[in-house]
């Protein structure tokens, strides 16, 4: 694996996720692997487990793990490959990254989209830049539309859960649902999540969500899509919720309607779904309280499979840089 941005860069999924947990078994089973490398973490935007779990993860083969807060403590970067630096930006991708590149043997990047800009955020022009101007490999810790090594974690913990408890049909029935928020959020998870079941293809996926609320089809593009959550709800064996901002009136809260948050009675139909987020999560505002305290939330597994996932693919990237 030369880089990991999205599902594109996984040949084999299943091959994967067979990888996380055999690390999840025995974490120091590679430890001497990244011995003598350097990883660095950059973060433009805020985390809780993505920088603490790919930090245990590097530590697990061996590397050494620096976090950068680039927002707060770096310079201001520029992105416009033909700006005139006279205005707020101190430093240019073009000078920055290369800088990079030699410090580090692999370089991860967090960067939310603006979720004003459609083609700006969709063309993933950011994490692009560092990586034409890195010249190292480059791991995604969310980019402007995509969250791989959550959307690789969500697959860990289905399987995990499968593995546990066989189910009587030969495929789950896997839902995501939107939730209200408050807030404009990006489509990355959802976008994701969508991606990498599709590419998983062991799963019946249906995605629902209230009118507007459509994501790009290129990500969704072989999932069951319905505006009727209890129908979605019906029958189902895992049950993610995220709130997403509108795809194509780009950015905008069209709807906060609470009638939407999952509750256990909006579970009775289901096949005791588990229940998934990525989290940070709003309690009783996208999933009620009784839901996340019940047994059927799968939280904390979903976000401690977070070192699993990041350990399999620097494994991999470490294995390519051999
Ligand atoms: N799920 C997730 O990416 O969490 P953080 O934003 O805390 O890293």
């Amino acid at each position: 694996m030369k880089q990991f941005i999205s599902v594109k860069d996984v040949s084999l999924i299943n091959e994967l996720v067979a990888k996380a947990l055999a690390y999840k078994k025995q974490p120091l089973l590679h430890k001497n692997l990244g011995v003598g490398k350097r990883i660095g973490l950059l973060f433009l935007n805020p985390s809780l487990r993505t920088r603490l779990s790919t930090q245990i993860a590097a530590q697990n083969l061996g590397m050494e793990p620096i976090v950068f807060n680039v927002d707060k403590e770096g310079w201001a970067l520029e992105f416009n490959e033909q700006a005139i630096m006279n205005g707020t930006t101190v430093e240019h991708i073009k000078d920055a990254a290369p800088i990079l590149g030699q410090y580090f043997d692999i370089l991860c990047i967090r960067t939310f989209p603006g979720l004003v800009n459609q083609s700006e955020d969709y063309s993933e022009n950011i994490i692009h830049q560092f990586i034409k101007y890195t010249g190292i490999p480059v791991i995604s810790l969310e980019s402007a539309t995509l969250h791989p090594l959550q959307s690789l974690t969500d697959i860990i913990t289905i399987q995990e859960i499968m593995t546990a408890q066989p189910l009587v049909t030969k495929k789950p029935k896997v839902v995501l649902t939107w939730a209200p928020h408050i807030k404009s959020i990006p489509q990355c998870v959802a976008n994701s999540f969508s991606e990498w079941v599709n590419a998983w293809g062991e799963a019946d996926f249906v995605i629902t969500h209230p009118a507007g609320y459509e994501l790009d089809e290129k990500f969704t593009k072989g999932a069951t899509i319905t505006q009727d959550q209890n129908e979605a709800l019906a029958g189902a064996d895992f049950v993610y919720v995220k709130n997403w901002s509108a795809y194509h009136d780009y950015g905008k809260v069209l709807s906060t309607d609470d009638s939407w948050m999952l509750t256990n009675k909006k579970l009775a139909t289901s096949n005791h779904a588990k229940v998934m987020h990525c989290l940070p999560v709003r309690r009783n505002v996208e999933l009620s309280s009784e839901v996340l305290d019940s047994a059927n939330s799968i939280v904390t597994q979903q976000a401690s499979n977070r070192v699993w996932a990041a350990q399999a693919v620097l494994s991999e990237i470490l294995n390519a840089l051999k």
